[in-house]
């Protein structure tokens, strides 16, 4: 089933019974199957929320503000060419000095695209960080650049950059859709959150994009039971790289 109004969006994302597509759990020790065994992210019931906890309390740990000007910081310093700075001040902040594997390990890790060369960065990652870490790491990995991407694509001289972020966030979203599973038929669901963001019900105008509508009630974050713990840290990283790159 392919959702795409946003109330009903809402309410699949907020009830325990739609679940993330389980994932084998019998991948080999210190593999990308076996990584996202152990994580939040495809994790139900009291173990998403004893994992996700974990998670909570290690992002309580990093300064969004900091975060912002380190993401600044070297983005000018690395003369305008962003890409892994995110990842890197991410990094740096949660004790992991080498993040170059990262994207790697990110590339198989949302839909399970088991490698050999992701295997080997999950491995790397591993003698490096802890699991905490290195799940902040792959999931805000391509989102992150996705949406500093996207919002170069739109901005303008002289935008407020938060502004520009919320917008394009809702209008040309870095993540597109994400699926659960309805426990009581086994049907999946899919959420296109590139349609939900545009419902006219909830955004006037929802195709024009229009950074003068602020924050708005976008599920680029997702929402309900499992949204991204980590919003602030996530526009605080682009919001830096923005402002290393933008006049
Ligand atoms: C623009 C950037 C980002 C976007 C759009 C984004 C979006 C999302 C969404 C939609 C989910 C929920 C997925 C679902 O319900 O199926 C999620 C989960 C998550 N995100 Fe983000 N995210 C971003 C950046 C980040 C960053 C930078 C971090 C780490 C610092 C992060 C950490 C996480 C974690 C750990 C989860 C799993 C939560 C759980 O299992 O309960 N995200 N993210």
């Amino acid at each position: 089933m392919l959702i795409t109004r946003h109330a009903e969006a809402g309410a699949v994302l907020a009830d325990t019974r739609y679940v993330p597509p389980p994932v084998r759990q019998d991948g080999a020790e210190g593999t990308l199957a076996w990584l996202r065994a152990q994580v939040s992210r495809f994790s139900t019931g009291d173990s998403h929320a004893g994992r996700r906890r974990l998670l909570e309390e290690r992002l309580t740990t990093l300064d969004p503000a900091e975060l912002r000007a380190a993401a600044r910081a070297e983005t000018r310093q690395r003369d305008e060419n962003w890409r892994g700075v995110p990842t890197a001040v991410l990094g740096a902040a949660l004790g992991v000095k080498d993040t170059t594997a990262v994207p790697a390990a990110a590339a198989g890790y949302l839909l399970g695209e088991e490698t050999p060369e992701a295997d080997a960065a999950v491995a790397e990652l591993l003698e490096l960080a802890d699991l905490p870490a290195i799940t902040l790491l792959l999931q805000g990995y391509a989102a992150t650049e996705g949406l500093i991407e996207a919002a170069l694509r739109h901005a303008e001289p002289g935008d407020d950059i938060e502004a520009l972020l919320h917008e394009t966030l809702r209008q040309d979203p870095p993540l597109k859709a994400t699926r659960r599973l309805d426990t009581r038929t086994g049907d999946e669901v899919t959420i296109d959150l590139v349609a939900a963001n545009r419902d006219p019900d909830v955004f006037p105008d929802p195709g024009r994009f229009d950074a003068s509508r602020g924050r708005t009630p976008h599920l680029t974050f997702g929402y309900g039971v499992r949204p991204c713990p980590a919003p602030a840290h996530a526009l605080a990283l682009a919001a830096g790289v923005l402002e290393g790159l933008l006049p």
